[in-house]
């Protein structure tokens, strides 16, 4: 594994800036070598205003989206039009007002089963985009993912068991904070990605981050620490306030 980089911005807004460049260069290289940007966007609150701005009439041209492929890396167990849906988040700061083709976005289909069906369903629409078999593994040309103030990242919480996974690519969990079941991404595809960028901003991130990046290895505590790409490059783009004890 490289040596992850970090990137520290003077605040959200550069920190968006430099996302959304990064997601673009990504974009273009990828579609140039391999025909087609395979990325699993992140959930919560900060991505939506990079999101919004990638969307904007400056950035919606600069990514060729009928070549782009999104995913989630992790989605509440709740309908796609409720509330606290990150696919619903996403269409309403970006998707809505792209004319990305729907087969090119693969939302987790909280509808279509019990948890841990949905869950195998995903991995199943995960291995089949990537053209893969029974037991292929795909290799995402980015992930981004959040960094929750409790050291999760995705829906890989403390209390559950998902950081461990070594054999699924996706499984339901139940977080009893949130009293609500979840879908989520595990280290077996996160690790396998080419490219792991975790956007994090704001004070409420100031103590945790320290403690992931450079605090001693506690999975169970920390969560986050299992993401660790094995060929692939991890990027923590931070803005000041979280960055301000590192
Ligand atoms: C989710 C996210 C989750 C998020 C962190 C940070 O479904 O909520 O995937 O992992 O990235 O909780 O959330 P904020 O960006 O809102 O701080």
């Amino acid at each position: 594994m490289s040596q992850p980089d970090i990137i520290v911005c003077a605040d959200r807004d550069a920190l968006n800036l430099e996302a959304a460049n990064r997601f673009v260069e990504l974009a273009d290289a990828a579609i140039s070598e391999r025909g087609r940007f395979m990325v699993a966007l992140s959930g919560g609150s900060t991505p939506k205003a990079l999101f919004e701005l990638l969307a904007s009439d400056v950035w919606r041209d600069r990514v060729d989206w009928d070549h782009v492929h999104l995913f989630w890396g992790d989605e509440r167990g709740v309908p796609k039009d409720h509330p606290d849906s990150n696919y619903g988040m996403t269409n309403g700061a970006l998707l809505s007002k792209l004319s990305i083709p729907e087969t090119n976005v693969h939302r987790v289909r909280t509808e279509a089963g019990t948890p841990d069906e949905v869950a195998e369903i995903y991995a199943g629409e995960l291995r089949e985009a990537f053209g893969l078999g029974a037991e292929g593994v795909p290799s995402f040309d980015l992930i981004h993912l959040g960094l929750g103030d409790d050291g999760h990242t995705a829906s890989m919480f403390p209390g559950t068991t998902a950081m461990h996974e070594s054999e699924r690519l996706v499984v339901a969990v139940w977080v009893e904070k949130f009293q609500q079941h979840r879908i989520t991404m595990t280290p077996v595809v996160l690790n396998n990605a080419a490219e792991v960028q975790f956007l994090v901003a704001g004070a409420s991130k100031v103590d945790v981050l320290p403690q992931v990046i450079a605090g001693p290895y506690e999975p169970d505590r920390l969560p986050s620490q299992t993401v660790k790409p094995s060929r692939g490059q991890l990027r923590w783009i931070l803005d000041r306030e979280a960055a301000a004890k590192l």
